[in-house]
C-alpha cells in the first residue's frame, strides 16, 4: 500500500480528493437513486462519504469496495461506530473485476481513485462499473485531472516525484484531460450527463445534525489528534509537508473535475 495511503488510514482521514468536503457535497447533490435503489463507492477511503450519503440516504442500500486492508479497517471502524454497520464493505481483487452481478446498482461513485490507477486499469474498471450499472444508472466521479496547460513531460516529471516521495502517482498522464474521460466512458457506453469544474462550483452539504455524522467527525478529529502526539506519524506529517514543498515551483497544475455518467 503507497505510504501516504497507509499514513491516512492510520489517522483516519476523511475527504482525500479535489475541494474535498465541498467536493463531496456537489457529487451528493447529483447522486439519485430511487427508493431500495443501491449505491455503490468504490475506494470508499477511511469511509467518510459512505456516512454522508447513508444519513442523507436512509432509503438506499450502500456498498463500498476498497483495496487497501488498512483502509477497509478504518472505514469499517468509523461506520460501526456511527451504527452504519449494515453498510457492506468487500476488498477489491485489484484487477478492475467488481464482484456484483451484473445490472446490480442504480449508482456507482469514486472520489480520486481512478485517475490514479495505471493506465491500463482504467478502462478495465470503468467497464466493470459499466456492468454492474443498472441500464439508466449514474456513475459519478470527482477526479484532480492536470490542468490544460501542462505538458506531458511535466506531468511525467511530476509523477515520479510523487511516486518517489508518497508511494502513488498524481494523475494518469494518458487520461490526462476531461476528454480522454469522456472518450473511454463511451466506449464503455456511458454517456456524459454533466461535467463541472470544482474551481468553479463549489457543493455545500445542507446543515443537518446527525449522531452519525457527530460520531463521524469525532473520529476524524482524534486521528487528527493521533497525527499530532504519535512520535512515528507526527514525523511522517512532518516528511509529508516537507516533500509538498518539492511542487511549488509548477505553480498551480490540477483541477477537481466531477463527472456525471448514464449507462444506455
Ligand atoms: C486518494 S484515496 C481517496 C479515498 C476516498 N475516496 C476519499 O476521497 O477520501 C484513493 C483510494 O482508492 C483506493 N483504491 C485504489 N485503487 C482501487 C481499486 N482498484 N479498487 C478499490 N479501491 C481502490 C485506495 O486504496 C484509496 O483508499
Amino acid at each position: 500500500m503507497a505510504r501516504i495511503l497507509d499514513f491516512f488510514a492510520q489517522t483516519n482521514a476523511p475527504y482525500l480528493h479535489a475541494t474535498g468536503k465541498s467536493g463531496t457535497a456537489l457529487l451528493l447533490e447529483h447522486l439519485s437513486a430511487g427508493k431500495g435503489g443501491r449505491i455503490l463507492e468504490i475506494g470508499f477511503g477511511t469511509g467518510q462519504t459512505l456516512v454522508e450519503i447513508a444519513v442523507r440516504r436512509p432509503e438506499n442500500e450502500l456498498f463500498g469496495i476498497e483495496n487497501a486492508g488498512a483502509m477497509l479497517r478504518s472505514a469499517q471502524k468509523r461506520l460501526n461506530l456511527c451504527g452504519l454497520a449494515g453498510v457492506r464493505l468487500a476488498v477489491a481483487s485489484g484487477d478492475g473485476a467488481l464482484p456484483y452481478p451484473s445490472g446490480f446498482f442504480d449508482a456507482v461513485i469514486a472520489e480520486s481513485v481512478l485517475a490514479i490507477l495505471p493506465d491500463e486499469d482504467i478502462p478495465l474498471l470503468l467497464a466493470s462499473c459499466a456492468r454492474v450499472l443498472k441500464p439508466g444508472g449514474l456513475l459519478l466521479f470527482n477526479e484532480s485531472l492536470w490542468r490544460s496547460d501542462v505538458s506531458r513531460e511535466t506531468m511525467r516529471e511530476i509523477n515520479q516525484k510523487c511516486l518517489n516521495l508518497f508511494g502513488i502517482p498524481q494523475a494518469s498522464d494518458q487520461f490526462a484531460f476531461p476528454d480522454d474521460w469522456e472518450r473511454v466512458c463511451l466506449k464503455q457506453g456511458l454517456f456524459l450527463e454533466k461535467k463541472q469544474h470544482l474551481s468553479v462550483v463549489r457543493g455545500r452539504m445542507p446543515v443537518k445534525f446527525s449522531f452519525a455524522l457527530a460520531i463521524s467527525g469525532l473520529y476524524s478529529y482524534l486521528g487528527r489528534l493521533k497525527r499530532a502526539i504519535h512520535p512515528v506519524l507526527s514525523k511522517q506529517a512532518k516528511e509529508f509537508r516537507k516533500a509538498e514543498e518539492q511542487f511549488k515551483g509548477y505553480g498551480v497544475f490540477l483541477e477537481g473535475v466531477l463527472f456525471v455518467f448514464k449507462k444506455g
